[in-house]
């Protein structure tokens, strides 16, 4: 089988290097892809929303499944697009997209079937939202209704960051029609989980939990970036907490999907706050986390072809599970110096040959590209430098070791992924 992959991240990377290991797989490609792809599948230059051309690549090269890496192309309608074209396509239609395209959509459904979640009001104006937010008075977290590259959301600690958060979004525009709706929410207080399922709709595949690292710096300061790291599983979710999530968000939202008439095909993620063993939504993805997919897939024993093949075509047997390996794994990003602010690209990676002979370690690359043959930096998450091991201790031990034997010019990282996690086990 042929197998396209949209996108060109580090999730990206990881998907290339798992299904290029399928013995169903013969040839994988990647539109874009990056530097790191380019050793587990051909590159296409091919952007990730250009459907007219990603579609008459699968066809032309005879395509057997296509796999949705980032959220645009699916909000856009990827799949219903490949799907009319009789290609076939993982990933959610455009309606069902709705739960990451649209806020707005996501926690009116949240309210009416019951699924927990902070509360919030919605507004189409600055004047209504200033006055509620005068009224709550902070903290509040004010957020743009559409899709905003991850920057959306602003976590407002007073009432007056949260009337600059209102400006900002709906006066100055700075999402452009991503802030013509904006929700003033509750701020909730907790540990944040990654919790990501696959689904045809009615069966669900958990992965296990995972946790992501969103601000720039050590000790979760400075500002949120994609993600500086994520490690799997994440303790905060105990058995307990597992049952609920699955109980109370995800088996509802499932339901929910399809008495909307937006039957649920793909990826669920869920991001959530735990706070004392209690799951509510911070948000829906329709997709898969990045950097969370790294450490997955780096647990993932086996072959994940038949799960995605089936969800596919819309039914996922009894018979098809995945399968997890009992440690843990960790992925530190290496970022570009300045990042998430303004970045020099263009600078060239060293030490990648040498950490790619450790055992049980995986570089994926994200922002890189090849300039005759050396590696260079090419964007503001370059690298997700990614271990196994026994417990989460061992992985963040491997992952750095592999990290300090790579170097460029201005390279940054947090030296505290997984910190969380080993506090919680009094490591
Ligand atoms: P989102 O894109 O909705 O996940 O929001 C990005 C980040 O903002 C989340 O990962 C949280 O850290 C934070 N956040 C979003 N909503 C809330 C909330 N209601 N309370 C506290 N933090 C939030
Ligand atoms: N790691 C956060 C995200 O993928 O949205």
């Amino acid at each position: 089988m042929k197998v396209l992959i949209v996108g060109g991240g580090g999730r990206e990377h990881a998907l290339a290097w798992k299904i290029a290991q399928s013995p169903m797989v013969s040839r994988v490609f990647c539109a874009p892809g990056n530097a790191g792809t380019a050793s587990v599948a051909g590159n296409i230059p091919l952007e990730p929303t250009d459907l007219d051309s990603l579609a008459a690549f699968a066809r032309k090269e005879g395509i057997d499944l296509t796999v949705v890496g980032p959220e645009a192309p699916l909000v856009a309608g990827l799949a219903d697009f490949f799907s009319t074209r009789g290609l076939r396509v993982f990933g959610p239609t455009k309606a069902a997209a709705q739960i990451e395209g649209s806020k707005v959509f996501t926690k009116e459904l949240m309210r009416k079937y019951d699924i927990p979640s902070a509360a919030f009001e919605v507004f189409d104006g600055p004047q209504e939202a200033r006055r509620y937010v005068e009224k709550r008075g902070g903290p509040l977290v004010v957020k743009a209704d559409g899709l905003a590259a991850g920057k959306g959301v602003i976590v407002c600690g007073t009432t007056q960051e949260a009337l600059t958060a209102v400006d900002l979004i709906m006066e100055e525009k700075a999402f452009g029609e991503a802030g013509e709706r904006v929700i003033v929410e509750e701020m909730l207080c907790g540990e944040e989980t990654s919790y990501i399922v696959l689904t045809d709709g009615e069966r669900m595949l958990p992965m296990p939990p995972s946790q992501d690292h969103k601000p720039v710096f050590d000790g979760d300061t400075g500002p949120n970036t994609g993600g500086m790291g994520a490690y799997a599983p994440a303790p905060v979710v105990s058995p307990e907490v597992e049952e609920r999530i699955m109980g109370e968000v995800m088996e509802p939202t499932v339901k929910a999907m399809a008495a909307e008439g937006k039957p649920y095909r793909g990826v669920l993620y869920a991001g959530l706050m735990i706070q004392d063993g209690r799951p509510r939504v911070l948000e829906f993805n329709a997709r898969m986390g990045d950097p969370e997919t790294q450490p997955l897939l780096m647990l993932m024993e086996g072959d994940p072809m038949p799960a995605l093949l089936a969800i596919a075509d819309g039914e996922l047997s009894e018979n098809i599970e995945l399968q997890w390996s009992p440690g843990a794994s960790v992925c530190v990003v290496m970022a570009s110096g300045g990042y998430p602010g303004e970045y020099d690209k263009g600078h060239e990676i060293r030490g990648l040959e040498q950490v790619s002979k450790m055992e049980d370690v995986q570089v994926f690359h994200a922002g890189t590209r090849l300039d005759e043959d050396r590696v260079v930096t090419s964007g503001g998450r370059v690298l997700g430098v990614t271990a196994r091991g026994k417990d989460v201790g061992a992985a963040v031990q491997a992952a750095y070791r592999a990290a300090k034997g790579i170097d460029w010019d201005g390279v940054h990282y947090r030296k505290d992924i997984g910190a969380k996690a080993l506090a919680r086990k009094g490591v």
